[in-house]
């Protein structure tokens, strides 16, 4: 049996806190999606989040920590990320940085890596892991490959009855995952798109970030997780529609009407007002809720790639992509 708990309950967190400690994950709320987190430093903790999802084991897992301290007892900090970490934690950007001789994040979470990816969440996560004094590891709280999920119902849907406990913190403010970015001294490097646009963080830095090819290819080597086919609908995803096919359901953007949208058999929204942080909230949950209408197709209007569009777009590319 799956127990769903509300972050509000006064009892949440040392429920949690029980759970962990019997070195078993708990799902919970973070500000991108809801993550499957379990002792970092526990090879069976860590088998165990493998085993829920059904994810390849060398697809490695990113450490989640409560403040700077605990990063830096793991990883080592360059100034540059060290400004990156100011400037954006806790929040949504995932530093994958050198681990530090001394550090305690099992090579099972690191897929044997000499590089750990490491960010600090908001809210009720943070606090969690600052009870628990260990990282965290947490992936999204999804079997391999489907949607990511942003309400504890998601969750429970995709791994319900496979776990003991889900933190209820209601729909993730941000939507997409984290933007994961490599510091290789003063290089940096885009390893994934997420909830901190990269037009942020090269404000912030002042240096321009390298793009990995975004689909396949050397982003698949350096960020293994990063497989083309990921977050996979059951139905078939088709992208930058300007019409919609009879018995489509539709996934629009902005207030524009597309031709053929009376013959949708759904039509949803991201954002009427063309808001791309509203759009990227919506985004998983809309997926599903198209995917869950039965339509052999989902229909995708076209999103701008500025900003956390590039987010979205990434997403909705795997979405898209071919099945293996
Ligand atoms: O927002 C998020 O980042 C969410 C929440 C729960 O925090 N977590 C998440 O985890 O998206 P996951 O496991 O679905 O994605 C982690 C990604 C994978 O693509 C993996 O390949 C990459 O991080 N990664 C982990 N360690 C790495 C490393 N040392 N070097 C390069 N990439 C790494
Ligand atoms: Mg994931």
């Amino acid at each position: 049996m799956t127990r769903i708990l509300a972050i509000s309950d006064p009892g949440s967190l040392s429920a949690a806190l029980a759970v962990l400690r019997s070195g078993k994950p708990v799902a919970l709320p973070t500000e991108t999606v809801y993550g499957l987190a379990a002792d970092a430093t526990d090879p069976a903790a860590i088998t165990s989040i493998y085993e829920t999802k059904g994810r390849p084991r060398f697809n490695p897992l990113i450490a989640h920590v409560a403040d700077i301290e605990m990063a830096k007892a793991h990883v080592r900090f360059s100034p540059l990320a060290e400004q990156l970490a100011e400037a954006f934690w806790p929040g949504p950007l995932t530093l994958v940085l050198p681990l530090s001789d001394s550090n305690q994040i099992h090579p099972l979470a690191t897929a044997g890596l000499g590089t750990a990816a490491i960010r600090m969440p908001e809210g009720f996560a943070r606090e969690l892991i600052a009870g628990f004094g260990k990282p965290l590891a947490a992936p999204s709280a999804n079997r391999s490959g489907r949607v990511s999920p942003t309400t504890a119902q998601h969750v429970a849907d995709d791994l319900g009855g496979r776990i003991e406990l889900i933190l209820d913190g209601g729909r993730c403010r941000v939507g997409v995952e984290s933007t994961i970015l490599a510091v290789n001294g003063s290089q940096l490097q885009l390893l994934r798109p997420g909830g901190i646009p990269v037009e942020m963080i090269e404000e912030v830095t002042g240096q321009i970030v390298k793009r990995s090819t975004p689909l396949a290819g050397t982003a698949a080597l350096i960020a293994p997780g990063m497989l083309a086919s990921h977050y996979a609908p059951d139905a078939a995803v088709r992208l930058n529609v300007s019409e919609v096919n009879p018995g489509e359901a539709l996934i629009k953007f902005g207030a524009f009407q597309l031709k053929g949208e009376d013959r949708a058999k759904a039509v949803m929204n991201l954002s009427p007002s063309g808001d791309l942080r509203e759009a990227a909230a919506n985004l998983f949950d809309m997926l599903k809720k198209a995917d869950a209408t039965g339509a052999d197709a989902i229909a995708v209007a076209p999103v701008p790639e500025h900003g956390l569009g590039e987010a979205i777009n990434d997403r909705l590319k795997r979405a898209a992509a071919p099945r293996d």
